[in-house]
């Protein structure tokens, strides 16, 4: 996806689980041409989405057994059928359903693909006697194969299986073949088509030239999916949907809210109200921070609420972490439900839902839907309040979110922040929230956040952060006794928070945040630096 070009490519934006009344229920049926990769559980399938995505073609991963019925796209140019853990001759093995067999729509088949195609098809998969596991050569025929076009006859591939194809489907060829696997690749005269390797995955390092292959020149993609293009269909579906009815929206200050409430005002203007709620526990001049981009900047209609001594009083006493996130979630609630209330009918809720939540929690095997878990309500809005959602960024990747919101024009350094959780503060203050505490790891957060940018490497950290501990140590300062608050610094490089690695910080960098600190905050006196990797650990300390 690139933030320039123009062109025509749709994207739902509301859930179409008709089981849910609150989802609005516009039927989208798209005109845009898209990817349908099916999923069988390879934990490379969502790679295959991105990888296509970067190409500029816009692909979903759906189950392999998704309903047709429910695929709101009538331009598929090409089905992918992903790898997969499962031995096709296994009696609950997933299947490829009739509909995939009865279309004439390009499709390749990518590892237990393959298998699971041929097989279909009147081929035979059996146990490998060699198994093939990692780095293996393939040799092709490319004058011959548009998919192999342009390359060297020679490739090196990523293999990772057990079984393999051992007879051909009629109307099938050989394409490639391994040292280990002499039915590497195959196809037939319909643009259908095999491999046992795996493209999508940086070992094999013309598996994109392979994959740009099969998608423009055998299935004739023309690769126009850009931030552009999806702003503009974006802005044009969320019109179609809200009419002249009236939209709210959360804002945490977070890149996927802010994203998703620009995408709704450029859309409908001042039929949206955002609201945005000053808990107490937020970084240092981040509300001020917030309104300034919203309402001076965006000139978007912002409603600031300070409920700051609502969450400190039922925050009162309580240092269990579950409780606190419980009790913020509440209260967060609570001043949401009022803040409506006092807006009058709204229709509408915005939701910066991205599509790994989405794809997280589709289910495959249960036989026939896609289910989307539908994130009801921010953090659980009550039932009665009857709003439908909008999820404008519910098919969009976080780099995908970021593109578009650069493209509307926000701040980068909104777009490009750290994740910051919603429960705030309270989780990096160990033990019972005060106001004291705040102030204290406000002040010391900022000095981190300070230096870390300093040092150029605030984009280089996935989150980089001060604990408040609860330990009091004995110290000297200015040839006297102290006995002050112990800080933790946090710094941690991820992928996505799944995992996460201990920040290897020069030890300059860590000296001056740390003479900063207990120079500038008085109550604090030692600094302690965080080399907990996750797992085991987790990257906030509660
Ligand atoms: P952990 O601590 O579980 O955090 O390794 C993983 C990522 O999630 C963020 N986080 C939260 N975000 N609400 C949020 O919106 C929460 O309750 C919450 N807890 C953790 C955390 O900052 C990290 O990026």
């Amino acid at each position: 996806m690139t933030e320039t070009d123009n062109h025509t490519n749709s994207n739902s934006i509301t859930q179409t689980d008709s089981t849910d009344h609150r989802q609005a229920s516009q039927e989208n049926s798209h005109q845009s041409e898209m990817v349908l990769v099916l999923d069988y559980g390879s934990q490379f399938s969502m790679l295959i989405t991105r990888r296509i995505r970067e190409l500029n073609i816009y692909s979903e991963l759906v189950p392999w057994d998704v309903d047709p019925r429910l695929l709101s796209y009538n331009n598929i140019k090409a089905i992918i059928l992903s790898g997969g853990p499962a031995s096709v001759y296994d009696e609950s093995a997933p299947d490829l359903p009739e509909w995939v067999l009865e279309t004439d729509i390009p499709i390749l088949g990518i590892c237990y693909g393959m298998q699971i195609l041929a097989q279909k098809l009147g081929g035979t998969v059996s146990p490998a006697d060699n198994r093939e596991y990692g780095h293996a050569l393939i040799e092709t025929n490319s004058r011959e194969q548009k998919l192999f076009k342009n390359l060297p006859n020679s490739l090196p591939v990523w293999m990772s299986h057990g079984d393999q194809l051992t007879e051909l489907p009629s109307d099938f060829k050989v394409i490639a073949k391994s040292q280990n696997a002499p039915i590497a690749a195959i196809s037939d005269s319909k643009d259908r088509y095999g491999i046992q390797f795996h493209p999508e995955v940086a070992h094999t390092p013309q598996g994109t030239d392979i994959l740009k292959n099969f998608l423009f020149d055998i299935a004739e993609c023309s690769g126009n999916w850009t931030a552009s293009s999806f702003v503009e269909d974006i802005i044009t579906e969320i019109r179609n949907t809200v009419g002249n009815q009236k939209v709210i929206c959360a804002l945490s200050g977070g890149v996927d809210s802010a994203v998703a409430a620009t995408l709704v005002h450029k859309a409908i203007g001042d039929q949206l109200t955002c609201i945005f709620v000053d808990n107490a526990l937020l970084r240092h001049g981040e509300p001020e921070r917030v309104v300034s981009t919203f309402r001076e900047h965006m000139e978007i209609n912002l409603l600031h609420t300070d409920a700051k001594n609502q969450f400190l009083e039922n925050l009162q006493a309580i240092s269990d972490p579950e409780q606190k996130r419980k009790i913020i979630g509440e209260t967060f609630i609570r001043v949401f439900e009022q803040e409506s209330l006092n807006l009058g009918d709204i229709d509408f809720i915005v939701q910066g839902t991205t599509y790994p939540d989405v794809v997280e929690s589709a289910s495959s095997g249960s036989g026939s839907t896609v289910k989307i878990k539908t994130h009801h309500n921010v953090g659980g809005l009550p039932e009665d309040m009857h709003f439908q959602l909008i999820e404008p960024l519910r098919n969009l990747f976080k780099d995908e979110v970021r593109k578009v919101g650069i493209e509307l024009g926000l701040p980068e350094e909104m777009v490009f922040r750290q994740p910051f959780p919603g429960p705030g503060l309270a989780i990096r203050i160990i033990g019972e929230v005060t106001e004291e505490k705040l102030d204290i790891l406000r002040k010391a957060d900022w000095i981190v956040m300070d230096e870390i940018k300093n040092a150029d490497i605030y984009y280089d950290l996935w989150q980089s952060f001060a604990v408040l501990t609860d330990t009091k140590t004995v110290g000297v300062q200015g040839d006297h006794r102290t006995y002050g608050y112990c800080i933790a610094l946090r710094c941690v490089t991820a992928e996505d928070a799944m995992t996460a690695d201990w920040a290897k910080l020069p030890y300059d960098l860590l000296g001056t945040i740390s003479s900063r600190i207990v120079n500038e905050v008085p109550q604090v006196n030692r600094i302690v630096y965080d080399v907990t990797s996750k797992p085991p650990g987790t990257i906030e300390w509660e």
